[in-house]
């Protein structure tokens, strides 16, 4: 038994202007007739787990809420963060929910809401193979074969097995180009897939012992709870005092009781346009297009339009997305730097 804890509150800056402030990625249908947030949700169908817990940011309170219920789960609690202060004190909070509630040796599986995972068998016999290694008081990270040398994810080395497991010897978030070659070529390494699953008072140990700072504020904040409708909400002066910080930082690179599964389970987070077209279905030139499209002799294409015509001849590799109020066209190889369109548009305001 476990807690599924779904976190949701990413901006999905990758993906504007499909993505935005507003309405981020994990809240939209982007790969079938479910949200992102609701397939993580229904991959776990069959399994043997408490009532899920989502952690959002509370302007995405009512979107969240409303995909919640389309499920029709009996139960299902969503924790409301005030301001956005990375995953460490997030996954805290829902820690300290459980320990609040007299769970504090639950086990969480915690999950990223926009990720997309093909094969959910191979994902839930990992999850199943997780659970005693997490009892047993391990940190439980699901790690996936490199195919690149991609910056943007963790990576972990392998040390002896454990069980089905393997000792997490290192783990480098986010590594420079250089360095992420040499993890690729040394055939050691694994990406970390940003999903966990640990017992709530290990972590909360753990969290303490490198991040007190964190630790202390995230406490302070569930001191002071205000019951709103079927939301939890954690104090907003001592949250927002809390420091800003990825659970890769502050736990998963410091900690001694990591060990890394490996998952091969047709994983992929969707990190940018190019990603998106990968995991979407494509007619017969490799084109993706929805909305009120047509494409003529063009290959390779990611086209999408929420209300106008658009018409592309002769193009390949490119992404175009025209919604009400922005339209993006972008190369596929170059869709990463999207987020500096982001950037520069916030500095503007
Ligand atoms: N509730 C909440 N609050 N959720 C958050 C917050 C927050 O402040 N910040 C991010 N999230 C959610 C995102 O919505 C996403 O589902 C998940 O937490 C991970 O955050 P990202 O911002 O997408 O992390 P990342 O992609 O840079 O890196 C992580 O994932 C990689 C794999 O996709 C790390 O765990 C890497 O090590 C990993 O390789
Ligand atoms: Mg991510």
């Amino acid at each position: 038994m476990f807690t599924p804890v779904i976190m949701a509150g990413g901006s999905g800056t990758r993906l504007w202007p499909l993505s935005r402030g507003n309405f981020p990625k994990q809240f939209l249908p982007l790969t079938g007739k479910h949200t992102m947030l609701q397939q993580t949700v229904l991959r776990l169908n069959g399994l043997e787990h408490a009532a899920p817990l989502f952690i959002c940011n509370e302007d995405h309170r009512f979107i969240a809420a409303e995909q919640v219920r389309q499920l029709g789960l009996k139960k299902a609690d969503i924790m409301l963060e005030p301001v956005g202060r990375n995953t460490a004190p997030a996954i805290a909070l829902a820690a300290m929910r459980a320990r609040q509630q007299n769970n504090a040796d639950t086990v969480l599986l915690v999950l990223a809401a926009d990720h997309v995972i093909t094969d959910t068998k191979a994902f839930q016999q990992a999850t199943e193979q997780a659970l005693p290694l997490a009892q047993a008081g391990k940190l439980v990270t699901f790690g996936i074969v490199p195919a690149n040398a991609e910056t943007g994810y963790g990576y972990i080395k392998r040390g002896e097995q454990v069980g089905d497991a393997y000792r997490v010897q290192r783990f480098v978030e986010k590594p420079d180009l250089p360095t992420a070659e040499q993890y690729l070529q040394s055939g050691e390494y694994y990406w970390n897939s940003g999903m966990f699953m640990f017992r709530a008072d290990v972590y909360l140990q753990q969290l303490q012992q490198f991040r007190p700072d964190i630790y202390t504020a995230c406490e302070a904040a569930m001191a002071e709870q205000t019951p709103d409708l079927e939301f939890v909400r954690v104090d907003k002066a001592a949250f927002a005092a809390c420091p800003a910080d990825s659970i890769d930082y502050a736990v998963m690179e410091r900690t001694e009781h990591a060990v890394v599964l490996p998952l091969d389970a047709g994983w992929n987070d969707v990190g940018g346009f190019a990603a998106l077209w990968q995991v979407s279905a494509k007619d017969a030139q490799d084109n993706v297009l929805s909305g009120d499209v047509l494409a003529l002799d063009s290959h390779g294409t990611y086209i999408h339009s929420d209300d106008k015509l658009v018409a592309a001849v002769g193009v390949e590799d490119l992404i175009v997305i025209s919604t009400k109020d922005a339209v993006l066209v972008a190369h596929k190889d170059k869709a990463q730097q999207v987020k500096q369109i982001v950037s520069q548009l916030a500095e503007a305001g």
